[in-house]
């Protein structure tokens, strides 16, 4: 079964094609003109998605060498998003369907996050626990199988990328800032007899398994001003290595708090925070037997990861119309 998947949610206009599972083309173009803006400016985001989506799909059949009428279904992120962007997705995919007959599904693109990790591993068994890290989100979900996922604790205020990008902008880096944070907090080389710094992430309810990341975004800034209030020189990689770490400290014992209330110990981390090198290697440490993280290039916004979880949901017959609905959890 070959589907076309689509992803327009936010600011990556992306198309793939999966045969069974398995990628047989996959392009992702990334909007980079938000970055003078210091975040995605909606109207902007759609309209770029709207001069590239054909090209892109366009792309994807050339390579894979096929045609519309190989094309058993199409799968097309509906939820959540930003609602211009979904709307360009969404329409190209009625378009295809009406034009050549093709089945659509919508896809949560939540749902997508997660089923990157089946793509390097199809035979994950469930149950199993899912962080999901991104710019829009910070959630854990326990899965008990494909399509069915309870919440089991979530960001009360900022989503971790969120943080990274507001840090970054904080610190002068350009948008998404989540990638320069980690490149600079690797150059941090701390100076014979300096303090660690440590920012501090409030410690929240719901049994441990929920985060806040906007007390510590304010923390930095405190940090920050109060050096240069002296006129002082900051040391932007000290802060990064800091801040990074206070993130991911705050990330990993929810998990392990999850993985400890509810007895599940398989656990994936999901979502384009979980391209951090530091959280990946230290949520190797924690969780030596029981991790999977999908390759870094399926955790950031990727129409595969959409591909897949259509090409599921066609195999169980559990597609459904797409909707757009811009805030729908899963
Ligand atoms: O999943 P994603 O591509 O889009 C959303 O669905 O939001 O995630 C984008 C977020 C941005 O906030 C970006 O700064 C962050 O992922 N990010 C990272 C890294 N790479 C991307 N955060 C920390 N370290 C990284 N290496
Ligand atoms: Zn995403």
């Amino acid at each position: 079964m070959i589907i076309l998947g689509i992803e327009t949610s936010c600011d990556e206009t992306s198309a793939a094609l999966v045969r069974d599972g398995d990628i047989i083309a996959h392009d992702t173009y990334t909007q980079q003109m938000h970055s003078s803006y210091g975040g995605v400016v909606p109207e902007i985001a759609s309209r770029a998605h709207l001069e590239k989506i054909d090209v892109l799909v366009r792309h994807v059949m050339n390579t894979a060498e096929i045609g519309c009428s190989d094309i058993d279904g199409i799968a097309v992120t509906d939820q959540p998003g930003l609602a211009g962007g979904l709307l360009v997705g969404v329409s190209f995919a009625w378009g295809l369907q009406r034009a050549y007959t093709i089945p659509v599904t919508g896809i949560n693109h939540l749902e997508g996050h997660i089923c990157a990790v089946n793509i390097d591993n199809p035979h994950l068994e469930y149950p199993f626990l899912a962080l999901i890290v991104s710019g829009g989100h910070t959630e854990i979900y326990r899965v008990d199988g494909f399509g069915e996922y309870r919440m089991l604790g979530a960001t009360v205020d900022d989503a971790a990328g969120e943080a990274f990008d507001k840090v970054g902008s904080l610190l002068g880096f350009p948008y998404p800032a989540g990638r320069e944070i980690e490149k600079c907090s690797r150059s941090y080389e701390p100076e014979k007899g300096e303090d660690t710094l440590r920012f501090s992430v409030s410690k929240l309810s719901r049994e441990g398994m929920d985060f806040s990341f906007s007390g510590l975004k304010t923390a930095v800034r405190y940090h920050v001003e109060s050096i240069k209030r002296e006129n002082g020189t900051v040391n932007t990689a000290r802060v990064c290595h800091a801040f990074q770490e206070a993130v991911v400290s705050s990330l990993l014992h929810a998990l392990q708090n999850a993985v400890v209330r509810s007895g599940v110990e398989r656990v994936v981390l999901a979502g384009g925070v979980a391209c951090n090198g530091t959280l990946r290697e230290k949520a190797r440490e924690v969780f030596p037997r029981s991790l999977f993280l999908p390759s870094r290039a399926l955790c950031t916004d990727n129409a595969a990861m959409i591909a897949y979880a259509g090409w599921k949901r066609f195999e169980y017959g559990m597609t459904r119309t797409p909707k757009m609905k811009p805030s729908q959890g899963l």
